[in-house]
């Protein structure tokens, strides 16, 4: 049996709100909604939820605000059994909030209010250091405070902690402080064409993405493409693994999913690398055939047939 990786995200936290209707709606279009719901949410926090339902020790460094929003995320957290000692609460901040549109299709369009996620500093990461120096992995994404991050991954790698970076959403010029403390990367095909500038149209172009990755001084690269798979390219080794074929009615969080079930059975060395993708991919499968980010997010037992 594997020992249980001990994971800390650092990140972000969201009350989302989700419309869900027929179609996506036109500029100056009014129309009604099939149904609408709040639920928990955020990347740093779906993907800390991924972790530990698939029995992962995970901790989370990161911020709400003194709100109703942030009560209902602390207490959705805490039930899930995740270590928020390193979540603070910060006044005059509002908790991160997103509204989210689902269509009949399952693809969604997601509008963020950052709030406390933008709002922590690095001085309380500093605060959490042995909490990621304990860890086995450390992910980010990129919707809390750069700075933190960046001082979140440099504790990290003076420690021997593995660090995955997730750039969603994607911005152009990822620091160069960031890129040299980055272990592993997992862009989507947008996200791949923002940082690198090269299309994502088939195989080659991924591996020409993924160099460019490399020559960056990433390690391990995953480029996720949806209902295709997953690409990786690591020490020499690269190909697809593809995704389980299913129907799905709402996309929200499956990249988070992915990320954070992968980490929960990955090895530091990499060298489990494609099983590791395999039960990513089974575990995102699941996700986008449920509504909602985290209440679509599946426990390790509905994951443990053969895969
Ligand atoms: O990746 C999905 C997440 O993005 C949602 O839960 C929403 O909060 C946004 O952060």
């Amino acid at each position: 049996m594997n020992e249980m990786n001990t994971i800390t995200i650092v990140g972000s936290i969201n009350l989302d709100r989700t419309i869900r209707v027929e179609k996506m709606p036109k500029p100056g279009e009014t129309m009604h909604t099939k149904e609408i719901f709040s639920s928990g949410g955020g990347k740093g926090a779906n993907q800390a939820v991924a972790a530990k339902r698939s029995e992962a020790k995970t901790q989370f460094i990161g911020a709400i605000g003194q709100d109703d929003a942030g009560q209902v995320m602390f207490e959705l957290l805490t039930q899930e059994g995740i270590d928020l000692t390193g979540v603070v609460t910060l006044e005059n901040q509002a908790t991160g909030q997103a509204y989210i549109t689902v269509d009949s299709q399952g693809e969604n369009s997601i509008m963020i209010h950052a709030g406390a996620n933008n709002a922590f500093t690095p001085a309380h990461v500093r605060a959490h250091q042995q909490t990621i120096e304990q860890s086995d992995f450390l992910i980010a994404q990129f919707e809390s405070t750069l700075a933190s991050t960046i001082e979140a991954f440099t504790i990290a790698r003076a420690a021997d902690v593995v660090t995955i970076l997730n750039p969603a959403p994607a911005f152009t010029k990822v620091p160069e402080a960031l890129l040299k403390v980055t272990d592993m990367i997992v862009p989507n095909e947008t996200e791949t064409e923002i940082l690198t500038g090269i299309k994502i149209t088939d195989e080659a172009s991924m591996q020409e993405a993924a160099t460019v990755l490399h020559d960056w001084g990433i390690q391990a690269v995953i480029i996720t493409v949806g209902s295709k798979g997953a690409f990786y390219s690591v020490d020499g080794r690269s190909g697809m693994v593809p995704a389980f074929k299913v129907e799905a009615v709402d996309t929200t969080a499956a990249g988070d999913t992915f990320i954070g079930s992968l980490s929960s059975v990955l090895k530091k060395d990499f060298s489990n690398l494609e099983e590791a993708i395999r039960y990513g991919n089974k575990a995102s499968s699941l996700t986008v055939q449920r509504f909602g980010a985290q209440p679509s997010i599946p426990y390790k037992n509905e994951l443990s047939e053969e895969i």
